[in-house]
């Protein structure tokens, strides 16, 4: 580029130089060759100085300042991982919107197979049962029942069978490997769903925190919950969700830990957008 450019320049110079002379009445047989052979580095060293000085300044600065922004927006990949309540959820999106990625929760995915499941009057810890609701319509992916406590309960239990997870796999790795990047959330996404991501955030909150902020929900919605069974049903999901053979809840290796029990909404997205910055900045 650099040399392509002042190859530019150079015949740039020796044009305006052979029309000015030409200009002021002169012959080819007047023109002094052998004096121009003289000028021809000269012209050479102006054509390199004015590259690097009225380029070198501006556009290759620009063009510096592009390829970081592009570096840090091109198929950046963001895993976000956490136990339910942490905060994981309203986390990724605010990262989605600050990198401008497109996001999807794979908690949503286990949701509607469970949900699939209890439609069918299935058996969501029968293996074969959760197998044959895989293939739910997408259409079920909006449905509000969805997020209810009680999805989420039935979503835990079909997570453990391997086929299903095996199942899943495909759309999730489809969307991590969209052109322009991504950001995903769930329990195994990077340790198993995208362990080369760029930045990982591991999302916990105690599991009293995250029982009081469902409680909150809940009664924020007119209903009227038991703190205690609410408590009692996220210890218990965060044991199964944990505790299962296949790609068990963890923090990956090279994951960074948030821990949002003490945090705002807001400071703990401020915090994660940090911690996210640190990484892409020395990758
Ligand atoms: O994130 P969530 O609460 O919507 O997830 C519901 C359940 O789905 C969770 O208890 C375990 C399961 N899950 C999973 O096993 N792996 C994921 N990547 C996401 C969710």
């Amino acid at each position: 580029m650099f040399w392509r450019n002042v190859w530019i320049n150079f015949a740039a110079i020796l044009f305006v130089g052979l029309c000015l002379s030409l200009y002021d009445g002169a012959q080819w047989n007047d023109i002094n060759w052998p004096l121009i052979r003289f000028v021809l580095p000269f012209a050479l060293l102006v054509a390199m100085l004015i590259e690097i000085r009225w380029r070198g300044g501006s556009f290759y600065r620009e063009k510096r300042l592009k390829e970081k922004a592009d570096k840090e927006r091109s198929a950046m990949i963001i895993a976000v991982d956490g136990p339910s309540a942490s905060g994981k959820g309203t986390i990724a999106r605010a990262l989605a919107q600050e990198f401008g990625l497109p996001y999807l929760d794979t908690g949503l995915l286990y949701r509607a197979v469970g949900y699939a499941v209890a439609r069918a009057c299935g058996d969501p810890d029968k293996e074969s049962d959760a197998l044959a609701a895989c293939g739910f319509d997408d259409a079920l992916l909006d449905l509000p029942d969805l997020r209810s406590e009680t999805t989420g309960g039935l979503a835990s239990r079909v997570s453990v069978h391997p086929a299903v997870r095996e199942a899943l796999l495909e759309r999730q790795l489809a969307f991590k490997n969209q052109i322009g990047g991504a950001v995903l959330d769930g329990r195994d996404i990077g340790t198993v769903i995208a362990p080369e991501a760029d930045a990982k955030l591991f999302v916990t909150a105690s599991a009293e925190a995250r029982a009081t902020r469902r409680f909150n929900e809940m009664q924020a919605k007119g209903e009227q919950p038991s703190f205690d069974n609410m408590l009692a049903d996220i210890i218990k999901r965060d044991a199964r969700d944990s505790g299962r053979a296949a790609a068990p809840l963890k923090p990956a290796q090279d994951a960074d830990l948030l821990d949002t029990s003490e945090m705002t909404i807001a400071a703990a997205v401020r915090q994660a957008i940090m911690l996210v910055r640190d990484r892409i900045e020395g990758r």
